[in-house]
């Protein structure tokens, strides 16, 4: 069964025009991040309770307050009179750069402007880790040890409490994303050298960590409940992808159309979305 949607298809194409002239009028240098709402979220023990690593994740971008709050959660000045970070360092060395991947470009975490400074406009999500997530979940960080911010140390000591530092900073990171409903997973799965040149880094950089932050994704499920109706719920890009072909099929919604399976629910679910 195939439904034509050539309205559908018109008011992609406008979208889609409308949002290229969104990001070219938003190419900018730098991001300057709004101050962090320190009075939300859930408490501590919520957080800690509800903390974990998600793997599947839906493109939906995260909004500028939310960026911002999540860069500060991580490494963020929290004692403006000293510099010092929400995240202890050792030495208070300082020694971590967040660098943040975007479909925008990649940018590097100035603490004391609270800003995001570009390094270049390339989208490198793909190459921030061997996971296919990686290319379109909207944020991938990944922490960077600068070691000339150590001194004159024992290289041992900076391999050392560069990794311990970074720890902690994935740590903030995934409480702030549990205590407000963001999906996350910190990764060592990276291609460190293969990125580093992409980063355009100094040969005293040295990549630590990813860390991919956004939303869950959700997935598309359609069945009837114990009143025989047909509760439904249809994932952002499953909506997407059936705007952009112009068309829906039973098979979208699971039918099989082997003669075998039962594919009334798929079918009444085309049907159900289709009159939506
Ligand atoms: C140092 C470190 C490196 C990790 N590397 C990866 C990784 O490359 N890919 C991945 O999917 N998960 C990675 N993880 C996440 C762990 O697999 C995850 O924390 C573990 O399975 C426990 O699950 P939980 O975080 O939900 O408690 C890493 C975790 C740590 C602490």
């Amino acid at each position: 069964m195939k439904i034509s949607l050539l309205r559908w298809r018109r008011l992609v194409v406008s979208m889609l025009l409308i949002g290229s002239c969104t990001v070219l009028a938003q190419k900018q240098d730098s991001i300057k991040l709004l101050p962090p709402q320190t009075d939300i979220g859930k408490p501590l023990m919520q957080a800690l309770e509800q903390r974990k690593s998600t793997r599947e994740f839906s493109d939906k971008k995260l909004s500028l307050q939310e960026l911002s709050n999540l860069i500060w959660a991580g490494n963020g000045i929290n004692r403006p009179e000293t510099g010092k970070r929400t995240a202890p360092s050792a030495w208070n060395a300082q020694d971590i750069d967040i660098y943040v991947s975007t479909s925008e470009g990649l940018y590097i975490y100035d603490a004391k402007n609270h800003s995001l400074k570009q390094i270049h406009d390339k989208d490198i999500r793909a190459h921030t880790g061997g996971q296919d997530f990686v290319a379109d979940a909207p944020v991938n960080l990944v922490y960077v040890s600068n070691y000339k911010k150590f001194g004159e140390r024992d290289i041992e000591d900076m391999k050392f409490y560069s990794v311990a530092n970074v720890g902690f900073i994935a740590q903030n990171v995934y409480l702030y994303c549990a205590s407000q409903g963001l999906a996350t997973v910190v990764r060592g799965m990276v291609n460190k050298s293969e990125l580093a040149k992409l980063m355009e880094l100094e040969p005293e950089q040295n990549i630590i960590l990813a860390q991919t932050v956004g939303y869950a994704k959700i997935e598309t499920q359609i069945g009837t409940d114990e009143n025989g109706g047909l509760p439904g719920n249809v994932s952002p890009e499953d909506l997407r992808k059936f705007k952009s072909q112009g068309s829906i099929c039973s098979s979208d919604f699971g039918a099989k159309g082997d003669g075998k399976s039962d594919d009334i629910n798929a079918i009444a679910a085309t049907h159900a979305f289709f009159e939506m």
